[in-house]
């Protein structure tokens, strides 16, 4: 068995380099490890000792030094663990899973939009394409200005040539709004004619941004989430309605054409036991 191989099948200790208080919910963990080359929009499945196997996007990547990062909201037993870990602790990782985001692409002009936690993923994504693209602008989306992730790394990296817009659902930093809404007024209103996004977030919000790009025709790649045990296709935990597409293996980035076909996408999620849960809308 190959080295990626291992990586795979058993997770490899490693020790976090360095931790990140990013808002009060999100914690950003650094670590390095050898022989693997994620790429944006890939996930690993972090294993927090005594607890769980979680999915967490890579949300910085050194495929050079061997050294990444994710970022975690800490909302249940896994996630709150692994945000208390400190420098030296040990965790382990399995991957990268998943396909990825599709950067090579004709567009010139893109969007990134990110709602929450979901713009960890986006993050590797941004950072390549900010060092080559002129023509692409960033929507971080939250509830207050208290929880929007990297605003304070966007504002420098992306504010000098106006592409950095926010929205908060309380209106204590940007638009007024919910991030979909502030897309669409910069689809109707702005010069800048958007010719693909990528979108990670709650579900509701990016079904939203979905049925804008049906109707403006604009290419999408959304990152989605389901409940994942295996992380490489053999549970079929992950499995979408009708189609049963494996979140973790045919995604977690979906395209326009796929998304159509999806019954299920902001409609219903699944537990652990395979029961359908509704989102609310
Ligand atoms: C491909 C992928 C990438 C992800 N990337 C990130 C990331 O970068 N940062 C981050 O903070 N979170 C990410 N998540 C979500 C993260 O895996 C869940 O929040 C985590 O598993 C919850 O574990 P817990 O034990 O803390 O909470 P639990 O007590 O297990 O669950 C708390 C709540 O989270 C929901 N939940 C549990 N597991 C998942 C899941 N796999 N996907 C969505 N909701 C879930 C439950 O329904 C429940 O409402 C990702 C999920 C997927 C599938
Ligand atoms: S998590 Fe097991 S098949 Fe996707």
């Amino acid at each position: 068995m190959d080295a990626q191989q291992k990586v795979f099948t058993k997770p490899a200790p490693v020790k976090i380099l360095e931790k990140t208080k990013e808002t009060a919910r999100i914690t950003t963990i650094k670590f390095s490890l050898h022989g693997i080359s994620p790429v944006p929009g890939q996930f690993f499945m972090v294993w927090v000792p005594g607890i769980d196997e979680i999915p967490m996007s890579v949300s910085s990547i050194d495929n050079t030094s061997g050294i990444y990062e994710i970022s975690i909201a800490a909302i249940g037993d896994a996630t709150k663990a692994l945000c208390g870990k400190q420098p030296g602790e040990l965790i382990g990782i399995r991957g990268p899973f998943g396909n990825g985001f599709k950067l090579d692409t004709p567009e010139k002009k893109i969007c990134f939009i990110g709602g929450g936690v979901g713009m960890a993923c986006l993050k590797p994504a941004i950072d390549v394409l900010v060092k080559s693209r002129k023509d692409m602008i960033v929507v971080n989306a939250a509830r207050t200005e208290n929880e929007l992730l990297y605003h304070t790394r966007f504002k420098k990296d992306l504010v000098i040539s106006k592409t950095y817009f926010i929205s908060t659902d309380d209106g204590s930093c940007g638009e007024k709004c919910f991030g979909h809404e502030l897309l669409l007024k910069l689809i109707e209103t702005s010069k800048l004619k958007i010719e693909k996004i990528y979108t990670c977030g709650p579900e509701l919000m990016m079904k939203q941004v979905f049925l804008a790009c049906k109707k403006f025709k604009i290419n999408i790649e959304a990152s989605l989430e389901r409940m994942m045990r295996c992380g490489n296709g053999l549970c079929g935990l992950c499995a979408v309605d009708p189609t049963g597409l494996l979140v973790c293996k045919d995604g977690p980035i979906f395209t326009l054409d796929r998304l159509d076909k999806l019954n299920e996408f902001g409609n219903y999620t699944r537990d652990f036991s395979g029961k359908k849960l509704p989102f609310k809308k």
